[in-house]
C-alpha cells in the first residue's frame, strides 16, 4: 500500500502553518479536526501531533477506550488500522468557542469505513457510523484536541469483526 503518494501532505502542512494568520478561529479549529481522518487513514504517525495536544486523553471505546497521552493515542489508533484500509468522513460539525480562554467544543460526525488488505479476508468490511465530542485547546502551534469522547449513533454495518 502506498497511498501516502497521492496526498500532497507537504501542501497540507503548510497550510496549516499559514492558519494562524490568514484563518479565523472557526477555521483553525476545523483544519484540527479535518487533519485527523488525514492522519489516521494515511497512516502519518507525526501528523497525530498536529491533530492531538500531547497530554490528550481519548476514549474510542472497547480496547480504545482509555489513551493517555499522544503516544497512546497514534500507537492506539494506528495499532487498530493495522491491516485495513480506512476512510473517515467528517459530516455535521459544530464549534463553539470561548475566545477568552482559548478553549472550545466541537461534536463532528464521522462514518469510518474500514476495508481489510489481508489476503485471507481482502475485500472484507464494516461501516462504523458515530461522533467525536472533543475539547480543544490553543497552544503555541495552534489549536489541538484535548480530549475526545467517541461516540457510536448505530449499530456497525458489515463485517463485525473487523471494527
Ligand atoms: C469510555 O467511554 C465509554 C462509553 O461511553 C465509558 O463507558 C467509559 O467509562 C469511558 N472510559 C473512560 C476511561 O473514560
Ligand atoms: C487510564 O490510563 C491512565 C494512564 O495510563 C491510568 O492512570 C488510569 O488508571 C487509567 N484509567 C482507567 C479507567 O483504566
Ligand atoms: C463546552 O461544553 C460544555 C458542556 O456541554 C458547555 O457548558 C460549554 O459552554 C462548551 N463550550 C466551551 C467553549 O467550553
Ligand atoms: C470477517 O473477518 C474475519 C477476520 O478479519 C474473517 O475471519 C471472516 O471470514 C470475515 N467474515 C466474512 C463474512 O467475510
Amino acid at each position: 500500500m502506498h497511498l501516502h503518494r497521492h496526498l500532497p501532505l507537504l501542501a497540507i502542512l503548510a497550510s496549516t502553518a499559514l492558519a494562524k494568520s490568514t484563518l479565523t478561529t472557526f477555521e483553525q479549529i476545523q483544519q484540527t479536526l479535518n487533519t485527523y481522518p488525514l492522519a489516521i487513514d494515511f497512516k502519518n504517525g507525526p501528523l497525530f501531533t498536529s491533530v492531538f495536544t500531547q497530554d490528550a486523553f481519548a476514549n474510542y471505546t472497547g480496547p480504545l477506550s482509555n489513551l493517555t497521552g499522544i503516544d497512546a493515542v497514534r500507537e492506539g489508533l494506528l495499532a487498530s488500522v493495522a491491516g485495513l484500509a480506512t476512510q473517515h468522513q467528517l459530516g455535521t460539525t459544530l464549534i463553539d468557542i470561548d475566545e477568552d480562554s482559548k478553549e472550545a467544543n466541537s461534536t463532528t460526525y464521522f462514518t469510518a469505513n474500514l476495508v481489510s488488505v489481508a489476503p485471507e479476508t481482502a475485500g472484507s468490511f464494516t461501516v462504523l457510523f458515530g461522533l467525536y465530542r472533543d475539547d480543544l485547546v490553543e497552544t503555541k502551534e495552534g489549536w489541538r484536541i484535548s480530549r475526545r469522547q467517541l461516540e457510536f449513533m448505530t449499530p456497525n454495518l458489515g463485517n463485525l469483526t473487523l471494527g
